[in-house]
């Protein structure tokens, strides 16, 4: 199965300089397998991942979308709308007045600052578009990218927390409307 390119009839509901996000349905199954059925994508997030998995993923997403307005958009690169991953936000149980960013590119997408760039849009978003007070993130002990990535957004660990999907302790860090503003603009 291989990837598409964004559906020219949904439109981008956000766009960066280089990408646009918009909503899943359950035509993309071939780009959400193309992400989440790639080990080297779900190594440090609890993969891999079946066939039956992914399409049960791509289902809560947009249950996730329906019920909070909010979900890991999937992700495209404006110049040719080739799939690059999926950058959003979800709910955080432990905590109703936070979102959780997450942030899953496709490995050809990796090394080129769109991770941070898509993370920054979804910042704003979660600060400007859903009453969040504050956004968490947490990462695998050894997601060394995710770690820069997050300390480059602004933001500060503050505890670490049972990941049931790798079944280890992962570092879980918070970013505050505040300190958001301030970081919003540095690169
Ligand atoms: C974690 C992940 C999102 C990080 O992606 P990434 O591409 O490394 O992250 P960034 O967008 O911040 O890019 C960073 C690199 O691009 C380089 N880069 C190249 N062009 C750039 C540009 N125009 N702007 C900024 N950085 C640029 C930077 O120098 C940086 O390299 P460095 O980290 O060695 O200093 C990615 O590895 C991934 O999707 N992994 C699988 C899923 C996962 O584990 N997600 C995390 C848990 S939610």
């Amino acid at each position: 199965m291989g990837t598409e390119t964004s559906s020219s009839r949904v439109p981008y509901f956000l766009r960066t300089a280089r990408l646009g996000f918009r909503c899943w349905s359950r035509e993309d199954l071939p780009n959400a397998w193309a992400l989440w059925g790639d080990p080297r994508v779900t190594r440090l997030i609890g993969g891999p991942f079946s066939r039956e998995a992914v399409s049960d993923r791509l289902d809560r997403e947009i249950a996730t979308e329906r019920a909070r307005g909010i979900q890991y958009w999937p992700t495209f690169f404006l110049r040719s709308d080739e799939f690059v991953g999926a950058v959003g936000l979800r709910p955080y149980p432990a905590d109703r007045r936070a979102l959780e960013l997450g942030v899953h590119l496709r490995p050809e997408f990796w090394g080129q600052g769109l991770a941070e760039e898509a993370a920054r849009a979804t910042i704003q978003y979660g600060f400007h578009q859903t009453d969040a007070e504050f956004l968490v993130a947490g990462h695998h002990p050894e997601n060394g990218s995710s770690r820069r990535l997050l300390c480059k957004l602004g933001f500060v660990q503050t505890g670490s927390e049972l990941y049931p999907p790798t079944g280890l302790v992962h570092p879980i860090y918070r970013l505050d409307r505040s300190t958001a503003s301030i970081h919003a603009d540095s690169t």
